[in-house]
Parts: structure tokens; sequence; C-alpha cells
């Protein structure tokens, strides 16, 4: 059995961006080619509980069946009758997917009796999905002990030792570039990133709250007002920590965030933002943030720098992404968001490892234990 996150976007009933299926392919093939009768579960999406047709991971059969080159066996629910048929049918060699996890609610409450009941069909545990490794739940943690054998897969041990060595020994200069929209969820990444980084580049909407906190015009962007005092002991820590802290000089705004918006390119100090929004950094400090990142040894971006979906606020995110793409550092991106505009810049080969771990890797930068990867015996 392999715990694989093919916790994927769906679009129109198929698969929009397959990167977690790629990334897990090493994994499968190893245990096929050894004869292995390969087990996958995953969870997708938050059904809560509940069977939802929308979440069936059907497509996915599908889809990994296209990418493997084999017939993939889908089963209509990850216990009873149809997973133990399709167990019981399968041959050395084949793979068979098991419906989506969270259908049961026993998955999330880490539940004894439904771990043991997914550890009955299984002689060899893989947990290959470090995308969930951050949640201790009963395919993740609570099976682990009712196994004979549980084991790393490839992509879990390459995304560890791959953002392990980010924290441990990271050849200097050390450069972050953190976006997205929110500073609440990247708070203890930031901080712990702080005792590691010789640089800080920050863009996206978090950006606001810090701008906001240091009384420069914001316009209507989005801000997190109880986080002020927050981003003020950011400044400070980065100083007492000899960190280079960079926020944007200038940004593009608009009046709203749609595809043929009026924009304009204002330095970050300048009134006559009005009531608009800031939804890109400007060219000055692309500019700036590409020489930080041409400077650097290793490199880790996680959010974009602006609304990159849409063409005329994707300047900003795109220039980072070539710029990393062009840095001869080691590069790490992480996070849906900044996967999707490195697969939008069309750089993702030049890129030295990207993980697929959203809220994971951020854990795991935060400098938090994660449970799954805990649970295991020899990592
Ligand atoms: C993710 O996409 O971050 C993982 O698959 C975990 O999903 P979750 O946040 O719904 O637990």
């Amino acid at each position: 059995m392999i715990r694989v996150d093919f916790n994927v976007p769906l679009m129109n009933g198929s698969v929009g961006d397959d990167t977690r299926i790629r990334a897990s392919l090493p994994t499968l093939r190893y245990a096929i080619d050894r004869g292995a009768t390969v087990v996958l579960v995953s969870h997708l999406g938050r059904p809560k509980g509940q069977p939802r047709t929308d979440l069936s991971l059907k497509p996915i059969a599908i889809h990994l069946s296209k990418l493997l080159d084999l017939p993939v066996e889908f089963a209509a629910d990850c216990l009873g009758e149809a997973a133990q048929n399709a167990v019981d049918r399968a041959n050395p060699g084949e793979v068979i997917l098991l419906e989506n996890l969270r259908f049961h609610p026993e998955e999330e409450q880490n539940d004894p009796t439904f771990a043991t009941a997914l550890a009955a069909f299984t002689d060899v545990y893989i947990n290959d999905a470090f995308g969930t490794a951050h949640r201790a739940h009963a395919s993740t943690v609570g099976i682990v002990k009712h196994v004979a054998n549980a084991g790393v897969g490839m992509l879990m041990a390459d995304e560890v030792d791959h953002l392990g060595a980010l924290l441990a020994h990271p050849n200097h200069p050390f450069i972050a570039i953190l976006g997205g929209s929110k500073v609440s969820g990247k708070l203890d990444v930031i901080e712990n990133l702080l005792e590691r980084v010789d640089t800080l580049l920050l863009g996206g909407a978090m950006a606001y709250t810090f701008f906001k906190a240091q009384s420069l015009p914001i316009g209507a962007s989005l801000v997190e007002p109880e986080l002020l005092d927050a981003t003020d002991r950011i400044v400070r820590l980065a100083q007492e920590c000899g960190v280079q802290l960079r926020l944007p000089s200038d940004h593009v705004v608009a009046e709203r965030v749609e595809v043929g918006a009026t924009c304009e390119t204002l330095t970050v100090s300048d009134a006559t933002i009005g009531d608009r929004i800031g939804i890109d950094i400007g060219p000055r400090t692309r500019a700036v943030y590409a020489s930080h990142i041409r400077s650097a040894q290793t490199v880790m971006w996680n959010g974009p720098m602006g609304v990159f979906e849409i063409d005329e606020f994707a300047e900003g995110t795109m220039a980072v992404a070539h710029a990393v793409a062009e840095s001869e550092a080691t590069t790490v991106v992480g996070g849906g968001d900044s996967i999707a505009a490195v697969t939008k810049a069309g750089v993702t080969d030049h890129i030295t490892h990207i993980s697929t771990g959203g809220g994971a890797s951020l854990e795991f930068l935060a400098g938090r234990i994660l449970p799954g990867v805990d649970a295991l015996p020899d990592l």
C-alpha cells in the first residue's frame, strides 16, 4: 500500500495540474517493476466524511493509467467489499487506486479501527504523501503501527532531503522569497527562516500589511489589520538577525482585479493610489529582486508576487520565476501557486527541487515536526 497525495485540481472532471501525480511515479514504478501488487490510497479535497461524486478519485485513476501506460483498477470504496475484491483479483505488478479516503470521517479522526481495516490490505506500507505529512490521519499516522513493514517513499525522502538541507546547511548567500495573500499563514516560516537566510524578499498581498504598519498609502489593498504588530516584530527580528528584509519599492495598481483592468505603476509611497488595489510588484522591484536572486547560492521561493493568473498582473511573478530559473543557486520552489507560476513561465526543468507540499512544506520550513514523517520508522 502506498499512501500518495493525489489531491490535485480537477477541471471539468479531469486532472488540471498533475505535478503531484507525476512526482509519485518513481516510487510507483519501483514497486511495480519489482512485482508488488500496488494498492494506492489518497484523499482529494475536503468532503467532510461524506461521499461526493465531484471528489471521486476515478478521473485520477484514468490519468494515472495514461502516465504509467498501464491499466489502473479503480475501487469504488477504500474499505469493504469493493476494495477487498479489487485487491484479491489483482496480480503482482498491477495497480489499484482506492476511492477517496476522506469519504469516511474516520480518516481525519485518525480512527484506530479504520486504520486497522486499511492495514488489512497491506504487507508493506509506504508513505509517499509528503503533501499530507502535516496531517495526523489514519492513512498517514494511525496505520503505521498496524503494519508489519512501513517505510518512506522516494518522493517523501526527496522532499525531506531538499527542504531539510535548506534549514540545516544552506550555502550562503541564502535568499528566501515569500509572497501570497496572507502574512498569517507564513508568520512562523518567516521567523524560522530569519535565523537562516541572508536576505528575505517579500511580495504579494502580504506586503500590504507591512506597508500599513509603516503608514504607507495602501488604497484598498488586502490587509490583515490584526497582524500589524506582528509585522513590526518581523522587521525588528530581521534587524537583530542581520537579515536584509526587502519589501517592494514600486507596485502595479488597478481599480479592479480583472482581465483588461487599467493598470498604473506607482512607488509604494505614492498617495495617488487613492482607493485602488496593489496587485503586483513593479519593474524596479522586479529588477532589484532579480539581482538579489542572481547573487544567491541557495534560493527558496514560496508564494506569488501578484495575481499572476491574470496576465496584466503576472509580470512580477514571471520575473521572479525566470530569475530563479536562471540562477546558478540551488533553487527550491514550494506551494501550489508558485508551482503553477513556474509552470506558466515554462521553467520547471530549471528548478533544483519543486516541492509538492503546500501546507506541509510551510510547516516543515517553520521548523515543525510533520506527524506523517515522524510516524515512519527509518527516515
Ligand atoms: C494539500 O493540498 O495541502 C494536502 O493535500 C493536504 O490537504 P488538506 O489541507 O485538505 O489537508
